[in-house]
Order: C-alpha cells, then sequence, then structure tokens
C-alpha cells in the first residue's frame, strides 16, 4: 500500500464485524495490520464466527472488549451500547461477512449483535462489506440479490478473491488478503463511496466471479485456511512472546528439577523415576525471557540448556543447600524436583554385605525445601510447587498450597496410563491461591512451560 493511503488509516475508529465464515481465521490478522496502521479497532463478532476465531483472541489483538452477545450485561453501562459503538467509528466492514449475514442484514433482521449494531451506523459512515462463502452459495440467486440489496444502500461491496476454498472447491468466495482488505478501508476513507463508479466496478467484477467456471479440486486442500491458522498461530506466539518478554525481563527465575538420590552405602542408592525433563523444559522456556536463569538439578540424562546457571546435586541435602545459599537473590522459585521424602539415617559406610537376614533401614524425613521456603519468602517473591498425587489430586494440592504458602501449585494428573515420569508429554493443573484452576490437556512438556509462565505472569 502506498505511504499515503496508509496514513489514512491514522487514528481512525474501524469497527469490524466478523461473521461464521471459516476466512473468520484471518481477522486477528485483519486487526493487527489496521492497529499497525494506527488504527484503533472494536471487533463485534456473531455466535457463529466464534467457532473459527475466539473472543478472547480478538480482545488481546485488538486490546478492546469484543461485543459478541447482545444482553451481554456487562455493555449494558452505557445504556443503547449498540448505538454508541455504531457512532464510535469511522469506517465499519464486516469481513468475513457470510451468507447469512448478507441476507439478514440486506433485510433488516437483527437478531444478534453485530447486525443490531450495523444497522444503527448513521449514513454518513462508510460500511464495507467483504462477502467470504463457498463458491455455490455465493453464486446463489439470493446470495447475489442479497449483495445488490446492500450495494444499492450505498456500501461498498469487497468482491471475494477466486481460488480454493475450504470445501476443497476452486471459485470465487475466498476472502481477499489482508492487505487487500486494509487497502480497500483506505480507498474508502480517502474518496469516500462513490456509489455509481463504485457499483460498476464492482458488478463488473461480481459478474466475472460468477460467470467463471466452477472446477473441482484434485486434492481437497484447504490452503487458504491452513494458511490463515499458520498466520494465526504465529500472530499468538508473537503476543505471548511480547507479554512475557514484558514480565519477565527483570526477573531472575530459579528451577529445581530432576531426582534426588539418598544413598544407603556407596554403591546403593534410594530414588524416584524423576527424569528431570519437566524443569529443564521450564528453565529453556525461561531463559528466552528471563534476566537469569539458575537451574538445580539431580542427576539425570539431559544436557543443561544454554545460557543458564546450573549446579548439580546428589541427595536432599545437597538441593537444600543449594537452593537456601541462593533463593534470596531469586525473584520466582519453581520446585519441580522430585525431592525424596525420605533418607537413610546412618547411611553404611561401606558397601552392605548380603546376609540371610532381614535388613532394616532406619529411614528420617528429609527437610521439606518448599516448605521452609514458603514460610519465610518475601512478599515480591513467588513461589511455586509441583505435586504428584495418585487420589483426590486437587483436593491435596489445595491443602498444600495453603500450608506450604506457594503462589502456584502445579499437579501432575497421574492414572496409571499416563506415565508421567520420563514422558515428553504431559498433563497438569494449574491452582493459583485463590484457587482458580487452569487444566492444561496433555501437551509436550515445552508448550506446558510456557503456559505456566504465561500463568506465573498474570499472577495476581
Ligand atoms: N518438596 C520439597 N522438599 C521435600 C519434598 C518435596 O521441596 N523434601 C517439593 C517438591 O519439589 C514439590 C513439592 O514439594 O515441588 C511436592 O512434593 P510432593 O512429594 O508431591 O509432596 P510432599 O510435600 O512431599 O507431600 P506428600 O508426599 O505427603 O504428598
Amino acid at each position: 500500500m502506498n505511504i499515503n493511503l496508509q496514513n489514512n488509516l491514522k487514528n481512525k475508529k474501524i469497527l469490524l464485524g466478523i461473521t461464521g465464515s471459516i476466512a473468520a481465521y484471518k481477522s486477528p490478522l485483519l486487526v493487527r495490520e489496521l492497529i499497525k496502521m494506527g488504527a484503533e479497532v472494536k471487533v463485534v463478532i456473531t455466535p457463529s464466527a466464534q467457532h473459527f476465531v475466539t473472543p478472547i483472541t480478538l480482545a488481546s489483538v485488538s486490546k478492546n472488549n469484543v461485543v459478541s452477545d447482545m444482553f451481554d450485561l456487562s455493555g449494558q453501562n452505557e445504556g443503547a451500547w449498540h448505538i454508541h459503538l455504531a457512532h464510535w467509528c469511522d469506517l465499519a466492514i464486516i469481513a468475513p461477512c457470510s451468507a447469512t449475514t448478507l441476507g439478514k442484514f440486506a433485510n433488516g433482521i437483527a437478531d444478534n449483535a453485530l447486525i443490531a449494531v450495523f444497522m444503527a451506523i448513521p449514513k454518513n459512515i462508510p460500511i464495507v462489506i467483504a462477502p467470504a462463502m463457498d463458491t455455490t452459495m455465493f453464486e446463489f440467486p439470493a446470495t447475489q440479490n442479497n449483495i445488490q440489496t446492500l450495494q444499492s444502500f450505498g456500501f461498498s461491496i469487497l468482491p471475494p478473491d477466486s481460488g480454493e476454498l475450504a470445501s476443497g472447491l476452486t471459485g470465487p468466495g475466498r476472502l481477499p488478503d489482508v492487505n487487500v482488505i486494509t487497502n480497500h478501508i483506505a480507498q474508502v476513507l480517502a474518496n469516500g463511496i462513490d456509489i455509481h463508479s463504485v457499483n460498476i466496478n464492482q458488478n463488473e467484477r461480481l459478474n466475472q466471479l460468477i460467470n467463471s467456471p466452477l472446477e473441482p479440486l484434485d486434492q481437497a486442500v484447504e490452503k487458504g485456511k491452513f494458511q490463515a491458522e499458520l498466520e494465526l498461530e504465529q500472530m499468538k506466539n508473537s503476543l505471548i512472546d511480547n507479554e512475557l518478554s514484558k514480565y519477565f525481563k527483570d526477573k531472575k527465575v530459579l528451577i529445581t528439577a530432576g531426582p534426588t538420590i539418598e544413598r544407603i552405602d556407596p554403591v546403593r542408592y534410594i530414588s524416584n523415576f524423576s527424569s528431570g525433563k519437566m524443569g529443564y523444559a521450564i528453565a529453556e522456556v525461561a531463559k528466552k525471557y528471563a534476566k537469569e536463569v539458575l537451574l538445580v538439578s539431580g542427576k539425570v540424562n539431559l544436557n543443561p540448556p544454554d545460557k543458564v546457571k546450573f549446579i548439580e546435586i546428589e541427595s536432599a541435602d545437597e538441593l537444600n543447600q543449594a537452593v537456601q545459599s541462593n533463593y534470596e537473590d531469586y525473584d520466582i522459585i519453581i520446585m519441580a524436583a522430585a525431592v525424596a521424602d525420605y533418607k537413610l539415617a546412618n547411611p553404611f559406610p561401606q558397601k552392605h554385605k548380603h546376609s540371610e537376614n532381614n535388613l532394616q533401614l532406619d529411614l528420617v524425613p528429609t527437610v521439606d525445601i518448599l516448605g521452609s521456603l514458603g514460610s519465610k519468602k518475601n512478599e515480591n517473591q513467588i513461589l511455586i510447587g509441583f505435586a504428584l498425587e495418585t487420589e483426590n489430586a486437587i483436593d491435596n494440592a489445595k491443602l498444600k498450597l495453603k500450608k506450604k504458602n506457594l503462589d502456584l501449585i502445579i499437579t501432575n494428573i497421574y492414572d496409571d496410563n499416563n506415565q508421567v515420569f520420563g514422558s515428553d508429554l504431559n498433563e497438569v493443573v494449574l491452582l493459583d491461591k485463590s484457587f482458580n484452576e487452569s487444566h492444561i490437556e496433555k501437551s509436550s512438556k515445552s508448550k506446558i512451560s510456557i503456559e505456566i509462565l504465561k500463568k506465573i505472569a498474570n499472577l495476581k
């Protein structure tokens, strides 16, 4: 887009309506582009659109509340909220506009928030409509009539692109690329809608589209959809990156990982199945955003991540020693280590010889590291524990959270088929101090680490 046109979007208020077309996947990208060009964007979305894109994603990209429910009480504080929203904008656009919304809008059926707002838009505010649907729906006479009706109301129709559609057919119906839409908006803002000339051009284009042959696609690739999903994923990741960088850039994080080993004699020990993968994954992700990461690890088969301070320990006592002498320097302490609860009161100094008699080991409790940190952490420190329970997981985790004065507890979901130890996958529930529960479905330990960091960044 040329710079002058791009400037037309600066400080402009754009109302974006999103409807239930598969191309709704692309709408966060559109919002992001409009914002990049200096516009402010508010979004209103139909119930069906929410099958393709979530209001939360749109709210976080637009940095504004998203209107999705006509009767949502939180939107009612200004009275006649839909009228306020309709009068607020400099330009309103429905992209993608489904066949259903075309029909409702052309006939004034305001049975959802989007149509209610768009029908309340004053005459002097330009309205752009970008239909997107499957070719056969686009060509259906009622759809074409509705488009003509909306044109006759003075709205600008942005014709769809021709190409591969989600159905696997090829033909007109694709939502044009984001830059085509922003370009169109900028043109309308610059020149207004000259109904006469615009309609002649648009009608020509629409006729061309309708008359072009409909080819079946030999491989039903949902190319457009995949592309949009991919871009959306990238965009979500960059939003997460920003959020985490902002929060962690001045934070020092101490993470413990892996098992402890409690010696019986010089060659035998008591330990557990912890692989250390969860703690290492958190360290790997945290180092990307945090000012400093210290990983204190039991003996595991993993290489310490680059650019992370590293201390290797063997026993619960050594872990305790390493943590106690460092924790004061750290803002966030994540105890992912599987610490032995018991150690030998008196390990044998020499290898214990085999005999026919039973052997009784005198086990004494190890120090509760997490509990001791909880009782002395300062008010700015965040302390996080893990829990692995085989029964009453959530209730026990709540008790542990309170008892040990934690800010967050991460409970591994354990059942006989769910191999927590050694696996690259995990399923956890995060519980904060107010007992808000977030269930993270089975996913890679790095993905879970990102969710944990996101939760930490949003702890109250
Ligand atoms: N933990 C610790 N010190 C110990 C034992 C455990 O700091 N001596 C930490 C672990 O790193 C983990 C959390 O405590 O973050 C929970 O460990 P878990 O074994 O599930 O709980 P316990 O407190 O030992 O309680 P219980 O075994 O009775 O459930």
